[in-house]
């Protein structure tokens, strides 16, 4: 491998793993973003986001000065590859808000020597890459596509171990500096730049679509007598099928499934090309917190309007501390507008951006047997392990004749039951 001068601007979850990677990696890397505490921090060998591994890959490419961070674009005039890893939250009609790439894009512009390539990274409609490759066409510099994959809580294990690597550009010359920097991957595909930005948000749909199916069954399976845990064992032997993603719970969020299904559909819809399958997959999700609400209407010995909840669990998944279109914070303030008083332990809760918490009416409590005192309910929200270590007999103490709703199926029932406690799995046959 050649060490190349690279670039990455936007210092978030997929820009900092790329930058911190391809430093490891023995390129020459500077990291740009506009948010200068964030760079000073960075600077000083603290990494604002949680990913295991990132913290020492970072100190490693500080001391080995392989890595360096600024505050601006204009450092970047002597890089071979410049990555752009900005966000595209999505706009009110779904579709992605371009405005942080074409910011950036109109910036390099002016910056990048000719002969450069820049790298689209972020997660884009399908046009972009052509659209931006004309912008800087003028100025020698070529335009690529190469949708990131990565997982929050693995990203550092996924940047080094990816499924495969996407690279979206007629230019033979550009792709080869890519996959280069980046390192040859057998499951390599070289494609047209439309196809690499279709794929990203194939996938992620796919994904919800999965994940929607499976807690659809799972409202079946409550009410026929069948188990979902045994139900998607079965089917997730199948090859063609494929265990993952099938496991049910509160919904699915974070900053990528829901803002990737919509911008899909905005997508098919400037192409009048209908997808009724991550349209349905979007109202499953949609419908999830009337489902556990209607669940704790059954399970509860009060009414719901003034049963006192605990939510166990407010990241979005387990092994982060991000909260953004967290599920668990999406049913917790469902269930406070219904008039419940829901406090939320989680074990990264210090970590949590509370102002998303006090949006979603959830009182913050920093220990799981103070969170549960006097709940009427516990809701499982978020998978984490440690919650199948917690002395629940402790907590049948704190809440005696408490029912213990699992949308997760994390915990062991048993267990449950002898420690005095009812139990309600998703899609079980004593669930809902
Ligand atoms: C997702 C994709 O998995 C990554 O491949 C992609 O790169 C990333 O989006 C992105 O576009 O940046 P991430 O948002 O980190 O990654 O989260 P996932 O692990 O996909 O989980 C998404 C949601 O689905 C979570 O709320 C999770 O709890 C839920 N989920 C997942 C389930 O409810 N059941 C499952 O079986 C799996």
């Amino acid at each position: 491998m050649t060490a190349v001068r690279a670039g990455v601007v936007g210092a978030g979850y997929v820009g900092l793993t790329t930058a911190v990677c391809l430093a490891e990696r023995g390129h020459h890397t500077v990291c740009v973003d506009v948010d200068p505490d964030r760079v000073e921090q960075l600077r000083n060998g603290v990494a604002h986001i949680d990913e295991p591994g990132l913290p020492e890959l970072l100190r490693q490419g500080l001391a080995g000065g392989t890595l360096e961070f600024a505050s601006h674009c204009a450092g970047l005039d002597d890089r071979d590859v410049v990555f752009v890893c900005v966000p595209t939250p999505s706009g009110p009609d779904g579709s992605a808000d371009l405005s942080a790439v074409d910011n950036v894009v109109d910036e390099l512009a002016g910056v990048l020597a000719a002969g450069a390539v820049l790298v689209l990274k972020s997660t884009v409609p399908v046009g972009t890459t052509r659209r931006v490759g004309e912008r800087v066409r003028s100025a020698g510099i070529r335009a690529v596509s190469n949708p990131e994959f990565l997982r929050e809580s693995h990203a550092v294990y996924d940047f080094r171990n990816p499924d495969r690597i996407v690279v979206g550009t007629e230019d033979a010359d550009a792709a080869a500096v890519v996959t280069g920097v980046l390192g040859n991957h057998a499951q390599t595909f070289v494609m047209n730049p439309e196809s690499a930005e279709l794929s990203k948000y194939a996938s992620n749909a796919f994904l919800a679509v999965k994940i929607s199916y499976a807690n659809s069954l799972a409202r079946l399976c409550g009410t026929v007598g069948a188990d979902i845990t045994d139900v998607t064992r079965s089917m997730g032997a199948d090859v063609r099928i494929g265990p993952h993603f099938l496991a049910p719970g509160p919904g699915w969020g974070g900053s990528c499934l829901p803002k990737d299904t919509a911008a899909i559909l905005h997508t098919g819809r400037r192409a009048c090309v209908a997808l009724p399958e991550i349209e349905s997959a979007r109202r499953t999700n949609a419908a999830q917190p009337d489902h556990i609400a209607a669940a704790l209407r059954r399970a509860l010995r009060v009414p719901l309007h003034r049963a006192r909840l605990t939510a166990l669990g407010l990241t979005f998944k387990a092994g982060t501390s991000d909260v953004r279109d967290s599920p668990a914070l999406t049913i917790g303030a469902a269930l406070s507008r219904a008039g419940a008083t829901v406090t939320g332990y989680d074990p990264r809760l210090g970590a949590l951006d509370q102002s998303r918490l006090r949006a979603a009416a959830v009182t913050p409590v920093d220990d799981p047997y103070l969170a549960a005192k006097d709940a009427d309910a516990i809701v499982v929200l978020t998978e984490w392990p440690e919650f199948r270590e917690l002395d629940w007999t402790a907590i049948a103490e704190q809440a005696p004749g408490a029912v213990v709703l699992d949308t997760r199926n994390l915990l062991d029932a048993a267990a449950l039951a002898d420690a005095g406690l009812r139990y309600v799995g998703n899609g079980t046959r004593s669930g809902y």
